[in-house]
């Protein structure tokens, strides 16, 4: 379970980033963080994995504490959250494989990987990932090959290959179409349904939100403005969350239709 209390940050040059929320996200749940830009998406999913520390308040992360966790500890919870980013972060100039494998990092010896010696169980489950991306005949290509909505199912492969209690996705298919962005959410979501992981996604159109969140979570200035069901988000809620109406450039796929 992830629990923020009161849970602000300020960044250095003074701008706060989220000004006291609070908000519970039980095991297994599929949430969608929707906001205008500089609304405090990132600064969320960052502060639940250690990577931005709180200012002020509480946030709880299965049960411990986030904030002054020793470097071991912060370690082992960073162990249990696999991240997928907008821009994948392969390693081009190695194989699929070698990328997904590096979801294994956290639990094999470094000297071990630097020598390329992954046990074979960790192979399986790198293959295993790979299946559930729907990707596995691509394990022996270099990541540089791949076209942009492959590499992203590359990044869900080596998050899953983590073997993660919580998936944090900030913007996974800001740099995609319209199409392959739907397959990718559509991954998520089965993935999160099969397995049951935490999956928490920010997004920028509204209407992909809608499309696959179970709950949506809205932010607006660092403030928490909605969090409710998926169905629940309309033109109100859309106009609480950035402060104006709705126009075609907010949904992906009107957005896509005007190219
Ligand atoms: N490292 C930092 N130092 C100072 N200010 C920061 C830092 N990171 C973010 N901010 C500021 O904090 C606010 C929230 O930023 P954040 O990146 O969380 O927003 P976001 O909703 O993810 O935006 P975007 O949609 O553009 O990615 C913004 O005003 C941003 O300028
Ligand atoms: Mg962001």
């Amino acid at each position: 379970m992830i629990r923020f209390e009161q849970a602000s940050v300020t960044y250095g040059g003074g701008v706060r980033a989220l000004n006291d929320i609070d908000v519970e996200i039980a095991d297994g749940e599929f949430v969608v963080v929707v906001g205008l830009s500089g609304a405090g998406k990132s600064t969320f999913v960052r502060a639940i994995n250690g990577l931005v520390p709180l200012t002020s308040g509480r946030l709880e992360v299965n049960g411990v504490d986030v904030t002054g966790l020793s470097r071991r500890r912060m370690r082992d919870l960073r162990a249990d959250i696999g991240m997928i980013f907008q821009s994948f972060n392969l390693v081009n100039r190695t194989t699929v494989l070698n990328n997904v494998l590096m979801g294994r990092l956290h639990r094999v010896p470094t000297w071990r990987t630097v020598l390329g010696l992954y046990p074979r169980d960790d192979i399986e489950i790198a293959m295993r990932s790979l299946e559930r991306v729907e990707i596995v005949e691509k394990a022996y290509v270099r990541a540089s090959n791949l076209s942009g909505g492959q590499r992203q199912r590359v990044g869900i492969a080596r998050a899953l290959a983590q073997q993660p209690q919580i998936i944090l996705a900030d913007e996974p298919v800001a740099s995609l179409d319209p199409p392959t962005s739907h397959v990718v959410m559509r991954d998520l979501q089965r993935i999160n349904r099969e397995l049951g992981i935490t999956t928490i996604v920010n997004l920028h159109f509204l209407d992909l939100a809608t499309a696959y969140a179970d709950r949506i979570i809205g932010l607006r200035a660092g403030e928490l403005v909605f969090d409710g069901p998926g169905s629940e988000a309309d033109a109100n809620v859309f106009e609480r969350i950035y402060g104006r109406s709705l126009t075609a450039d907010d949904t992906m796929d009107k957005a896509a239709a005007v190219i």
